[in-house]
């Protein structure tokens, strides 16, 4: 049976195939569209997934949108009636950005695709997060929660998932619902701080880091705990339910102070700059709190040892490691993809499991189902623009390239199929020497243009991760796809400052062979050289780009800054330098080993 996922018209639009019960193909539209954060319908991608399994739409069984556009619809009108008059304004507004053309949406896949209309599916929104957390992963039993800023109605949702041979069952028992939202506070937040809503929450996650969580009795004037472990945010304090001009009413800046103009860079000296790194911190405790009480209690209600957690809250790697420390679960699944990009891959396995009951099968557990990278294009592009090209394989190959690292050189890493999420997982990765600070300082300032506060994250094979990292019970599958962050061990913390966050943690990708093998023995050979098998990974794009999919897009990059080294396959371009490197950084690599 062959049914393909699509989540989009918000923001991050995908497509997602899956053909007897197992995905072959899941693609962002922004890969391919170059558009970052790409909301559209995502033809691009439902092309290129149809194309890499050689099927037209005709040949399939179902094609399955990610929510139940008419419920968001409900949810919409609903909100705007509630705060009548204040929201009149607002709601052709809201209707035109947030739902657009969805509520049509029948319509537009099957004039789109030619696909019969009743081959059409829907899922619930935090059923495709619980799908895509749940079926992807390595279990059989689980309990499930998922938590994003909102989907129709629910924001939150707690449950159980089974899969054995006779079938596969998701029960989501219990829900909070729109306005009440742990993803809308966080987010509010996020604009408060001077950030971009659905992108800017990494950075409150990276400031929160610098402050003090001196503020979380105001945070907690916002929200109120319930009885049943739940809670609601107090509406008085926000303005997303009624308008999407702004997210925080005027009474929350009567008691946070003025929010941040995001024109002006965070100066952690100043009182100002301290002040919102506190803010940060104090809603950041709050969040992590919330979750640890309602895994707690989920862990206690259904006595399971893993739990799989999706949405866009899931990407908080900080929060999750307490959850992993404190909630009782052993284990805890983020997958690689757990925001709205995800659901494209978990619509079609929930459309595959649940709705057409097809028996019951695992899914590869790594997250490349991207377009695969082609070296000769790379030759082929880098010798027309006369640059010097090697064809190197095997052990020279590795040598050649810890050779740049060591020296302080940066190196475009794209290898195989890209990967299915927000982060680069060491198939489009740019990788650097991991441990002096001016890395960090070189990255922002030639390839990334991020501010400071930001970490940069480490990759390392996972047999020498507890030399470096304090990984709990449990931390190396949460570091799989990056999705927790751990405590650097204070001895390696000077050398690997890079990598190593304000707090002393870091959002570590622990690397098992099978997943990549040729980083882990590039991770190898580096180790060998300098003692340290850690490198620093960053994904592969500039600021306002989205990663790279295709090798002709990794050596555009490269041309245009400051990355030194560029490999994809055996294929090994090298620019021409300015400056030797430092030899105060080869010493200082040397006198590690
Ligand atoms: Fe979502």
């Amino acid at each position: 049976m062959k049914i393909l996922g699509i989540s989009g018209h918000y923001h991050d639009s995908a497509a997602a195939l899956v053909v007897d019960g197992v995905p072959v193909a899941a693609v962002q539209e922004e890969r391919l569209s170059r558009r970052k954060n790409d909301a559209a319908f995502p033809l691009g991608a439902i092309e290129w997934c149809l194309e890499s399994a050689g099927l037209q739409p005709a040949d399939l069984d179902a094609v399955v949108f990610y929510e139940r556009s008419m419920l968001k619809f409900d949810r919409i009108l609903t909100s705007a009636l509630r705060s009548f008059p204040r929201s009149w304004r607002s709601f052709p507004h809201a209707i035109r950005n947030s739902l657009g053309e969805k509520v049509w949406i029948r319509g537009i896949i099957s004039s789109h695709l030619g696909v019969p209309r009743d081959r059409i599916l829907f899922t619930d929104h935090h059923a495709s997060h619980a799908a895509a957390a749940f079926l992807t992963a390595p279990t059989r039993r689980a309990a499930i929660l998922t938590a994003d800023g909102v989907g129709e109605w629910a924001t939150l949702t707690v449950g159980q998932g089974t899969r054995h041979d006779g079938g596969t069952g998701i029960r989501l028992d219990r829900e909070i619902r729109f306005p009440h939202s742990l993803g809308m506070l966080y987010s509010t937040f996020t604009a408060y701080l001077g950030f971009e809503v659905n992108e800017g929450e990494y950075k409150v996650m990276g400031l929160a880091a610098y402050g003090r969580p001196t503020m979380m009795e105001q945070v907690g004037k916002l929200i109120r705990r319930t009885a049943d472990g739940a809670f609601t945010l107090v509406p008085e304090y926000f303005e997303y339910q009624t308008t999407a001009e702004r997210s925080y009413s005027s009474r929350f800046v009567d008691l946070f102070g003025p929010a941040r103009d995001p024109y002006e860079p965070i100066d952690l000296e100043s009182a100002e700059g301290r002040r919102f790194a506190d803010c940060a911190a104090s809603v950041q405790r709050v969040l992590e709190d919330v979750l640890v009480d309602i895994t707690r209690r989920l862990q206690r209600e259904t006595g399971l040892t893993d739990l799989c957690y999706g949405g866009g809250v899931a990407l908080n790697g900080v929060a999750n490691a307490r959850i992993l420390a404190e909630s009782g679960f052993e284990r805890l699944f983020v997958p690689s993809a757990p925001g709205d990009a995800g659901c494209a891959l978990g619509a079609a396995l929930y459309a595959d499991r649940i709705y057409f009951r097809n028996p019951d099968r695992d899914v590869p557990d790594h997250p490349f189902w991207g377009p695969a990278v082609d070296a000769g294009e790379l030759a082929r592009a880098a010798r027309e623009d006369s640059q010097v090209v090697d064809e190197l394989d095997g052990p020279a190959m590795l040598e050649r390239i810890v050779d740049e690292l060591a020296g302080g050189g940066i190196v475009g890493w794209m290898e195989g199929a890209c990967e299915f999420g927000p982060r680069a997982l060491g198939h489009r990765s740019i990788l650097a020497a991991p441990h002096a600070p001016e890395m960090r300082e070189r990255l922002n300032r030639d390839i990334k243009y991020r501010e400071e506060f930001r970490p940069f994250a480490p990759v390392a094979p996972s047999e020498a991760c507890g030399r470096f990292f304090e990984l709990p019970t449990g931390g190396a599958r949460l570091g799989r796809f990056m999705s927790g962050v751990f405590p650097v061990r204070p001895e390696w913390r000077n050398r690997l400052a890079a990598v190593t966050h304000v707090d002393g943690s870091a959002r570590v990708q622990v690397l098992e062979r099978d997943m990549a093998p040729r980083l882990h023995a590039l991770l190898e050979a580096y180790g060998r050289r300098t003692g340290i098998p850690v490198l620093l990974n960053t994904s592969f794009n500039v600021a306002g780009e989205p990663i790279v999919t295709r090798a002709l897009e990794g050596y555009s990059t490269f041309r245009r800054c400051g990355i030194d080294m560029l490999v994809a396959g055996s294929t090994i371009v090298k620019k021409k330098r300015t400056a030797s490197p430092s030899a105060s950084m080869q010493e200082r690599v040397a006198s590690w080993a």
